[in-house]
């Protein structure tokens, strides 16, 4: 190891510092402030305020409450705010930036996109988070609104004019590729570095997704510094693990989940998800680099430092979901600097931070073959050894849900022919298939939080299972039906029958759209339904038809030989469903939502229990059965671990020794976010975005807890 013993000892915890790293450069990575998605510069998502402790944390109360009254039906807020200077950045539902006061909770200044944008093309989405820059009296907010990365002035919240183009940068171009109109929605926020944003993007899942470049631009003008490719072009490391007829045309391999970087080595690792189509990839055969991958980059260069792929040729959608922890570990007696991948599917993958070597061996083990025409799946995937994976890793026929008889009965009848068993079982149009860990993890991008003091990563995660089953791609006859299928059959299912409440059946669109106000949706989005101003005027035109009833196949000869000239895959997943008996319970036995210590120095759990309650399943006397979850935890220096994420409305804290709940109160909407831990005039406070959606009440409120004077 590069550092020797008697260094390494000097390397213990001094107040509410910690050494990252010692030997030569002596940096040192403050905890106290939360500056940076995910608190410390590092994003360690830990706080070593110790005001608020296992004893206390009891009687905190809310301190102030900032409603941002612009949430919609189905908004969310998924932002973790950042505090600078006694001031607290966020965003709200309709994508406006704000500052507070971060001790009362009072309004500074609130910037609208719309300002600078105006009706230009679509800002919809989510927003996870802002960055913050500053050299000397130029102080700047960063942060992205659909295709477009905006700087504006921290202290006062003008837009910075000379940053990009009148105040921003279009993501859509320099890309590196022939097309510029791609579905670009830049949700979590970049990382700085110097003074480099360092940038990736949530794309399309289908055919007509851009390619997942990673990118860095110069936070004083906006001009892109370099770009990695994450499709190699001609000549690059990794072409030769893609079909060379087809890779310009295939998308994603993308960044959408944020990044970490070590800004002593001055590196960036950057989690990217799969290549689309997503769930059928007879146009890639081939490994795919550098799609579901972990990626190790030069932050001042992005040159390529080391990768490993956790899914080769992924069918499964198994995306990377949140950015890494930097965690230092003493194992076997000795330090290593490493860093910690979670994933949707339940393993956690961690490496040497310099070299990529495993800290335990990861596996390549054989798995079970596609037999889907076209279809060419890897003989193997890697699994790790260690940490233990947290959460169960398949569903079996003891899983089912059987609480109830009725209930057992009824996901049987959903089950149907579906196959279970197997983690790795593919996709296939013959049957069903369980995916479990199912496509929403696992963990997802709320993250983990690693403790430097115990060496603890603390991780949520979804235990529920799904249902997908591939149908063979609609001919041409029905352009209509072959359009829709290719851009919105994953979501709203491929018989528009949606997947409510989250997402709406389009059976009635007819009733209450008109062929202009659908048009003017579709380029537009909407919350979580994605913007399609990058598809052909001709493609739109012919969903709306299609959706509005009319003629099964245009009559215009142009819009049906331009559609036709469009890669199609032969398959398509029928949606995104989750297995659940008639009255929407997931259809295995619970915990549905888990929270998980895992000693990171062994790898072993050190404890693991249910997250969150459905009251109406505990008046019938079930014990606790956890929810669905989204938004990470976050573990602090007073011994405590606070998340929210649960859809029962609720934010909790745990003893981060014991996982003994401590103490949870009600919000007034889902707390599907993580929270940050931060410290003016000599308070501690807590606040969580409780933005609700995804199928609970949306909500517009950011909520304080401090204790009592
Ligand atoms: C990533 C998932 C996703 C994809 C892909 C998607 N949608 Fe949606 N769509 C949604 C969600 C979520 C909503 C609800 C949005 C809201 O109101 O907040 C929605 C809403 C809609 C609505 C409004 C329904 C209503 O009752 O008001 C229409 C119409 C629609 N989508 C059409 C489409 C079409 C056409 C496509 C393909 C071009 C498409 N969507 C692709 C997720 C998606």
């Amino acid at each position: 190891m590069k550092y020797s013993l008697r260094i390494v000892l000097n390397c213990s915890i001094l107040g509410s510092f910690l050494f990252s790293a010692c030997g030569e450069k002596k940096t040192r990575i403050d905890y106290s402030g939360w500056a940076h998605y995910g608190g410390s510069e590092d994003g360690a998502r830990y706080s070593s305020l110790s005001q608020i402790t296992t004893e206390n944390v009891a009687q905190l109360e809310v301190a102030w409450t900032y409603n941002t009254g612009d949430a919609g039906e189905r908004s969310q807020i998924q932002c973790q705010p950042i505090v600078v200077n006694g001031l607290l950045y966020a965003t709200t539902p309709k994508l406006n930036v704000f500052a507070l006061d971060a001790a009362t909770g009072a309004e500074v200044w609130r910037f609208d996109p719309f300002q600078v944008l105006g009706g230009e093309n679509s800002w919809a989405g989510t927003n996870r988070g802002v960055s913050y820059w500053e050299n000397g009296d130029d102080k700047r907010i960063l942060f992205g609104a659909g295709n477009w990365l905006m700087a504006v002035n921290a202290l006062t919240g003008e837009p910075i004019m000379d940053f990009g183009v009148g105040g921003k940068v279009d993501l859509r171009k320099d890309l590196d590729t022939d097309m510029e109109d791609f579905l670009i929605v830049a949700n979590s926020p970049g990382v700085v570095y110097e003074d480099l944003i360092i940038i990736g993007m949530r794309l399309s899942e289908g055919l007509d997704a851009a390619p997942g470049n990673i990118r860095a631009y110069n936070i004083r003008t906006g001009k892109r510094e370099w770009i990695f490719h994450t499709i190699p072009q001609e000549g690059e490391f990794g072409y030769e693990t893609w079909d060379k007829e087809h890779i310009r045309q295939i998308g994603g391999a993308n960044n959408w989940a944020g990044m970490t970087v070590d800004h002593e080595r001055g590196i960036v690792y950057v989690p990217t998800g799969s290549a689309t189509y997503d769930f059928w990839g007879g146009y890639r055969p081939g490994d795919n680099l550098f799609s579901n991958s972990l990626l190790a980059l030069d932050a001042k260069t992005g040159k390529r430092i080391w990768h490993f792929q956790a899914v080769h040729h992924d069918v499964w959608d198994r995306d990377f979901p949140a950015n890494p922890n930097l965690i230092r570990i003493q194992k076997d007696g000795k330090w290593i600097d490493a860093v910690a991948q979670i994933s949707k599917q339940g393993y956690t993958y961690v490496f040497d931070r310099e070299t990529g070597e495993p800290v335990w061996p990861i596996i390549e083990t054989p798995v079970t073959q596609s037999t889907l025409p076209g279809e060419q799946t890897s003989p193997t995937q890697p699994i790790p050894s260690l940490p233990e994976p947290f959460m169960n890793m398949v569903f079996e026929d003891k899983d089912i849900l059987n609480l109830k008889p009725e209930w057992e009965a009824q996901v049987r009848e959903k089950l149907g022919d579906s196959k279970m068993g197997d983690t790795w079982l593919p996709p296939s149009a013959d049957n069903g298939i369980v995916l479990f860990p199912g496509m929403d993890g696992g963990g997802e991008w709320g993250g983990a939080s690693f403790d430097p003091t115990n060496q603890t990563m603390y991780v949520n995660a979804n235990q529920i299972p799904w249902v997908i089953r591939m149908t063979a791609n609609a001919n041409f006859e029905n352009i209509g039906q072959a359009v829709y299928t290719n851009y919105c059959g994953t979501c709203h299912g491929l018989e528009r029958q949606g997947n409510p409440p989250a997402i709406p059946t389009l059976l009635g669109v007819k009733e209450k759209y008109t062929a202009d106000s659908l048009d003017i949706l579709l380029q537009k989005g909407r919350g979580a339904m994605p913007a399609f101003g990058h598809i052909s005027k001709e493609e739109r035109m012919i969903l709306v038809d299609y959706l509005m009833g009319k003629a099964e196949a245009p009559a215009d000869k142009k819009e049906m030989e331009a559609a036709k000239s469009m890669l199609y895959p032969r398959y398509y997943m029928n949606g995104y469903q989750k297995l659940t008996t008639n009255e929407g319970l997931y259809g295995s036995n619970p915990p549905w939502g888990l929270l998980t210590a895992i000693d990171m120095s062994t790898g072993k759990k050190k404890w693991q229990v249910t997250l969150g309650e459905i009251d109406s399943l505990s008046a019938q006397g079930f014990a606790p059965t956890g929810t669905e979850n989204y938004g990470g935890p976050v573990a602090t220096a007073g011994g405590v671990l606070f998340i929210a994420a649960t859809k029962d409305e609720k934010i909790r804290a745990f003893d981060k020794e014991t996982g003994k709940i401590l103490w949870e109160a009600k919000l007034p909407a889902s707390g599907h976010a993580t929270p940050a831990v931060y410290e003016k005039n000599g308070k501690q406070y807590l606040v969580i975005a409780c933005g609700g959606g995804k199928g609970t009440k949306s909500g517009d409120a950011y909520v304080a807890f401090a204790l009592p004077d």
